[in-house]
């Protein structure tokens, strides 16, 4: 058991498994898949989104690494894009917005690759990717069997899916499939961050280009580069209260943000509850919380990925014992 997954995951932590497959296509895995010798199977994209708490992990790796874009339909209005899941995430967005196709500059720089971004349905600055995905398909590990599933069999939520709950490491997602408009572009600027920033520049009437680069911005100072602070982006979720239970706190803390998502639902910033609960600038084995997002759990060198996921289970507690809320991981622990 001597795979190193360090390389292979963005919090940078050393792990070790049984085998690693690199899938380049669906012919190339029912090759491989002669070999599998186990049924103990994690499917692994860009490893963005992933803790490896456990050193020494009974698993067999399947890392994706199917490439291509091509565009599948062309009409007046808009086109069907069709993406291989190994196709760095921003990397496709530098595609569209070079060739002025709409519906993912909100996305920009979201680290990860395509087949993980629907998985759980990837958001940023007031869009989803569920909001531009047409199909996604792949196949099922155990039976080879392919299928497309359209968007609605996607189960697409706030950051989940199908793929993340009952999928889960049973559905390779080969392709994903988008529809882009090719003109009359939804431009979003929805989102406080992004409007401030467009004031503040004196831009009007904002091109795909425009926002792309905006959201680049204000993610670089708030987000730090996993290449060089080892991250997973947001740790948790940003919790869903009901009325009466948002409401014993806001009475308390009439400065808390909150985000109106229904008459009976309101979302809680995390980042601000985990600032309340005294996590900045602490640091425990070289793990703490960035500076500049609180929300972001670092491994400043050499952590390990159970001092990892230790200081964050520490994070929950406090938490709950303030609030009474107890957050929800966004990212994979295993
Ligand atoms: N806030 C704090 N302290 C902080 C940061 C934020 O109190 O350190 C409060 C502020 O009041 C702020 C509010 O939290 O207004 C919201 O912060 P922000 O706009 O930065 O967004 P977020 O809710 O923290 C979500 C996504 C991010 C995405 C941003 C921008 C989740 C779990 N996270 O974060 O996604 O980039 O919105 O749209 O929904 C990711 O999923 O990895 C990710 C980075």
């Amino acid at each position: 058991m001597k795979n190193s997954l360090k390389k292979l995951n963005s919090f940078g932590v050393e792990s070790f498994c049984n085998e690693i497959y690199i899938i380049k296509s669906y012919e190339n895995y029912l090759q491989i898949k002669q070999n599998l010798k186990e049924k103990k199977i994690i499917i692994l994209g860009g490893g963005t989104n992933i803790l490896f708490k456990t050193q020494n992990l009974d698993y067999t790796i399947l890392k994706v690494d199917i490439e291509g874009i091509e565009i599948i339909e062309d009409y007046d209005e808009n086109i069907i894009v069709s993406v291989g899941a190994g196709v760095n995430w921003d990397d496709f967005v530098s595609w569209c917005v070079k060739n002025n196709y709409g519906g993912v500059e909100n996305l920009t720089l979201i680290p990860g690759n395509v087949g993980s971004a629907p998985i759980q349905n990837i958001g940023a600055y007031g869009s989803e990717i569920k909001d531009v995905i047409y199909s996604c398909e792949g196949f099922y590990l155990e039976s080879s069997e392919h299928k497309i599933f359209n968007k609605n069999e996607c189960e697409f939520e706030y950051r989940s899916s199908i793929f993340k709950q009952k999928l889960k490491n049973k559905f390779l997602i080969s392709k994903v499939n988008f529809r882009l408009s090719k003109k009359n572009h939804r431009i979003n600027t929805s989102y406080k961050a992004l409007s401030d920033k467009l004031i503040e520049k004196g831009i009007k009437d904002p091109s795909i280009s425009d926002i792309s680069t905006l959201v680049k911005e204000i993610r670089e100072s708030k987000l730090p580069n996993y290449n060089q602070l080892g991250n997973a982006g947001s740790f948790f979720k940003n919790p869903v209260l009901k009325k009466k239970n948002f409401e014993k706190i806001t009475n308390k803390y009439s400065s808390m943000p909150f985000y109106k998502m229904s008459e009976n639902e309101y979302k809680l910033p995390a980042a601000w509850l985990i600032e309340k609960c005294g996590f900045k600038d602490i640091c425990e084995n070289q793990v703490g919380v960035y500076k500049n997002q609180s929300l972001v759990i670092i491994n400043k060198g050499g952590a390990t990925g159970s001092d990892i996921y230790n200081f964050s289970q520490k994070i929950k507690q406090e938490v709950k014992n303030k609030f009474d809320i107890l957050l929800e991981e966004e990212v994979n622990i295993i």
